[in-house]
C-alpha cells in the first residue's frame, strides 16, 4: 500500500451564517466512525491554541477597526498554524479530518464579502497549504435571510454576522461559484429543510464519497 492509500481524507463543510453547518458535524463525525474511520474534527478559524486566539480577535465584535488585508493575513496565519499543528499531522497518520469551515470560506467572506481579489487569496492559500486542497467539501445552502435569522436566535452577533444581508449575499455567490467550478469535491446541500432531512442529504452525500 503507497502513501496515497494511507492517507486520511480532508472534508471540509461550508456556507453562510447559521445554516447549520456546526449543527451537523457530530452527525456526519458519526457516519465517519461507523465507517471505520479516525477522526479528527477541528474548525476555522482555531483548531489550535494561537488559532483560537486569533478566531476570538477575528470574531469580537469590539474589532471593528481591522483592515481587510490584516484580516486576510490572520485567516492564513491562523490556519498555517492549525495545517503544521494539526491538519497534516492527521492526514499523515491515516486519520480523516472534518472542519467546520477552510479556505473556501477565505474567498467567500474576505473575497466576496470584503472584496480582496481572489487572485491575492489564491497566492496565500498556495503559499500555506502547498497543494492540499480539501478532498471534499459539503456546502449547505440556504437564503440568507433563513441563515442570519437561525444564527439571531442563538446568540449575540459576532464581528461577521454584524454586516449586511448584501455582504451575505456576494458570500453565498463565491460559494455557489465555487461549487459549480469544482463539481468534484464539492457537494451543495440544501439546508433549508428541518434537520432529518437536511442530514439524509449529507448521509447520501458522504456514502457516495466512501464508496468512490
Ligand atoms: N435544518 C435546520 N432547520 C432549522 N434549524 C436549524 C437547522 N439546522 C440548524 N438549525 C439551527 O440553526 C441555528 C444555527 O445552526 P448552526 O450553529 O449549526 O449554524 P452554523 O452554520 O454553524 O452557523 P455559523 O456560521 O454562525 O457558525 C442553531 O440554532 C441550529 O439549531
Ligand atoms: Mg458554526
Amino acid at each position: 500500500m503507497n502513501t496515497a492509500d494511507t492517507r486520511g481524507r480532508f472534508i471540509t463543510v461550508e456556507g453562510t451564517e447559521g445554516v447549520g453547518k456546526t449543527s451537523n458535524l457530530d452527525f456526519i463525525e458519526r457516519l465517519l466512525h461507523e465507517a471505520g474511520k479516525a477522526v479528527v474534527r477541528t474548525r476555522e478559524p482555531g483548531g489550535t491554541a494561537l488559532g483560537e486566539r486569533l478566531r476570538t480577535i477575528l470574531l469580537d465584535a469590539r474589532e471593528d477597526g481591522i483592515d481587510h488585508d490584516a484580516e486576510l493575513l490572520l485567516m492564513f496565519a491562523a490556519r498555517a498554524q492549525h495545517l503544521a499543528e494539526v491538519i497534516r499531522p492527521a492526514l499523515d497518520a491515516g486519520k480523516w479530518v472534518l472542519c467546520d469551515r477552510f479556505t473556501d470560506a477565505t474567498y467567500a467572506y474576505q473575497g466576496g464579502g470584503r472584496g480582496i481579489p481572489a487572485a491575492r487569496i489564491a497566492v496565500l492559500e498556495q503559499w500555506v497549504q502547498g497543494e492540499l486542497r480539501p478532498d471534499l467539501t459539503l456546502l449547505l445552502d440556504l437564503p440568507v435571510d433563513r441563515g442570519l435569522a437561525r444564527a439571531g436566535q442563538r446568540s449575540a452577533p459576532d464581528r461577521f454576522e454584524r454586516e449586511q444581508a448584501e455582504f451575505f449575499e456576494r458570500v453565498r455567490q463565491v460559494y455557489l461559484e465555487r461549487a459549480r467550478r469544482e463539481p468534484a469535491r464539492f457537494r451543495i446541500i440544501d439546508a433549508s429543510p428541518p434537520l432529518p432531512e437536511v442530514q439524509a442529504q449529507i448521509r447520501q452525500a458522504l456514502e457516495a464519497f466512501l464508496a468512490s
